[in-house]
């Protein structure tokens, strides 16, 4: 067998418990007036297969928009980084984005953590295939939660560099999204670097149409939460029962999903039963759009210095090196 394609990475496995899972569940549907998920559980292995759909779509612009960004702006980042640097990827998915740096940059070890452990491990050991020379750590392992980096990644020796691409940053509220910022600037030094993807505020039909596509991929993954529900806590929820809605709060500067129940239903989960009214809904998503200047207030207020910042031509989307 060809060596190179027998690389067995270890994780570090810090995936949330079913416990966890059912636990977020029954508080969610409890919550009263408004019930909520929290969208972190979207990603299993189908949800995270379905989000990578929908960054090849026509109206998701995010995600082509940042690598175009990005492809700009890696020779400035990789000045501003330096070498030898451990890259900390907060989410990273399929790691696309990841491999523009790489290209780039002589990096000591990439740590890729993200909560879909499949994903996971198989992205990771396609990065470590492709670049032979990196240390590839994943860590699995919901980032919201992690207060602090695993074993070698904290030794404060090692000058890091986080990366938290595709404004996942949109899914906390400005408060919790100042609260991980403050977070992250914890888990790295003085002068060590934060780089983060932020979708800006824009014309709401283009924001419409991206969480409303054509295809219906959008309205597959939020309904897929439903059928994570039913294969990993027994219940029987019927996903056409459901209908798929995201639309722009302005006054949260935020796409808002949400699942509405067709009809007046039950979810009984063990002994628990949560009754849905006809259009009731339940949150699924928050994704926050930003100002840039707003952005950069947000990091100076958790400890950062906004140093640089590159967007699009059509100022869509916008990359951010944060200086600790
Ligand atoms: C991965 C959180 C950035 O909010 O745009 C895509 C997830 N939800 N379509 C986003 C998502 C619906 C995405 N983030």
């Amino acid at each position: 067998m060809d060596a190179k394609t027998n690389i067995a990475l270890e994780l570090i496995d810090l995936e949330p418990e079913l416990e966890d899972f059912r636990q977020a569940v029954v508080e969610g549907l409890s919550t009263s007036p408004q019930k909520t998920l929290p969208c972190k559980f979207f990603y299993d292995a189908a949800g995270s297969a379905l989000f990578d759909q929908i960054c090849e779509l026509d109206e998701y612009y995010p995600t082509r928009t940042e690598i175009g960004i990005l492809r700009e702006c890696v020779d400035e980042l990789a000045t501003l980084i330096g070498d030898n640097r451990l890259l900390v990827e907060y989410g990273s998915g399929s790691s696309v984005k990841i491999r523009i740096l790489l290209d780039q940059l002589p990096l000591a070890a990439y740590m890729p953590i993200d909560i879909s452990r499949e994903h996971l491990q198989q992205s990771a050991e396609r990065i470590a295939n492709d670049y032979p020379k990196l240390a590839v750590l994943p860590v699995c392992a919901d980032y919201s939660q992690l207060t602090d980096l695993p074993i070698y990644a904290a030794n404060p020796e090692l000058r890091k560099v986080g990366f938290f691409p595709g404004s996942s940053i949109g899914n906390f509220t400005r408060d919790e999204a100042r609260h991980f910022l403050q977070n992250v600037a914890r888990q790295l030094q003085p002068g060590d670097g934060f780089i983060v993807g932020v979708d800006l505020k824009k014309d709401p039909q283009i924001l419409h149409a991206a969480y409303n596509d054509a295809k219906g991929i959008t309205a597959a993954f939020n309904l897929n939460l439903l059928s994570r529900i039913n294969h990993e806590l027994g219940a029987k929820l019927d996903p056409d029962a459901f209908n798929h809605e995201a639309s722009y709060n302005h006054e949260h500067g935020r796409v808002e999903m949400h699942l509405v129940s067709k009809t007046e239903q039950q979810i009984k989960l063990g002994n628990d039963q949560f009754n849905l009214a006809s259009e009731e809904s339940i949150h699924t998503e928050n994704s926050h759009k930003y100002d840039v200047e707003e952005f950069q207030q947000l990091a100076r207020a958790a400890g950062f210095n906004p140093a640089k910042v590159w967007t699009d031509e059509n100022h869509w989307f916008s990359i951010h090196y944060l200086e600790r």
